[in-house]
């Protein structure tokens, strides 16, 4: 990619390819910015200031062509590819993400389940058998992994971020709610559901105060 994109509108990708998605199912071909507009919501200028970083794939009087604008996105955010997963941490957390199918759709395939805890050691989800934490080095090692899902507890997050770095990982996808140290060459995403919670909690006392 020749220029620097901006991580806002980066962020605003996953929703026009989600959407963009919705209207493939639909057999809808083409679309304006202004009818993508009041389906996702951002504005029309936004949305054609957003794809013009990428070469813009409208033309004028045209609109964009859906499936090529769809696969276009899709390549930007790497999803033309697969990614080979492993989860560490198969409590209530780790085991909903293991199984929930829609990420392998999507080509984060799920190769290796990792615990601590000899009783879940062994067991399987989804047909992955959990193996036990000592062999992660070994394993990713071994096995080309791209991508590590931490849903352990947060106490032993930074360390089991070490061991993956060690062994050569360079994405983690972290669920426990702690900032990890990594090398610049590691990329993280840090998901926390109880900050998205938080600020529904402040929008919803927004709304109570306005409308009183
Ligand atoms: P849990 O206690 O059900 O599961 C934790 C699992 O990690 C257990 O199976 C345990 O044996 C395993 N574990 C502990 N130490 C380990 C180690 N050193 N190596 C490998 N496995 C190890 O906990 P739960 O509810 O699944 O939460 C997991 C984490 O996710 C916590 O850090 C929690 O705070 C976080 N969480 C984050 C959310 C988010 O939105 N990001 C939402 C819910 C939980």
């Amino acid at each position: 990619m020749a220029k620097k994109i901006s991580m806002a509108v980066i962020r605003r990708l996953p929703k026009y390819y989600r959407y963009l998605k919705e209207l493939l199912d639909k057999d809808v071909n083409r679309i304006s910015s202004k009818e993508l507009s009041q389906i996702i919501g951002f504005t029309a200028s936004q949305i054609r200031q957003d794809l013009n970083n990428f070469g813009g794939f409208g033309q004028q009087g045209y609109g964009y062509n859906v499936a090529e604008l769809y696969n276009e996105i899709g390549k930007i955010l790497g999803l033309n590819k697969e990614y080979n997963t492993i989860l560490i941490g198969a409590g209530n957390l780790g085991q909903a993400i293991a199984n929930y199918s829609g990420f392998q759709k999507s080509g984060f395939k799920m190769k290796a389940i990792f615990d601590i805890n000899p009783r879940i050691i062994g067991l399987k989800i989804k047909d992955i058998e959990v193996l036990d934490i000592d062999i992660l080095e070994e394993y990713v090692k071994e096995n080309n992994i791209h991508i590590a899902v931490i849903c352990t507890p947060k106490e032993k997050a930074q360390q089991i971020a070490d061991v993956l770095v060690k062994s050569g990982i360079r994405g983690i996808w972290n669920f426990a709610p702690v900032d990890l140290h990594l090398p610049e060459h590691v990329v993280v995403e840090n998901v926390h559901l109880t900050e998205s919670l938080y600020t529904l909690s402040y929008l919803l006392n927004e709304n109570e105060e306005a409308t009183k």
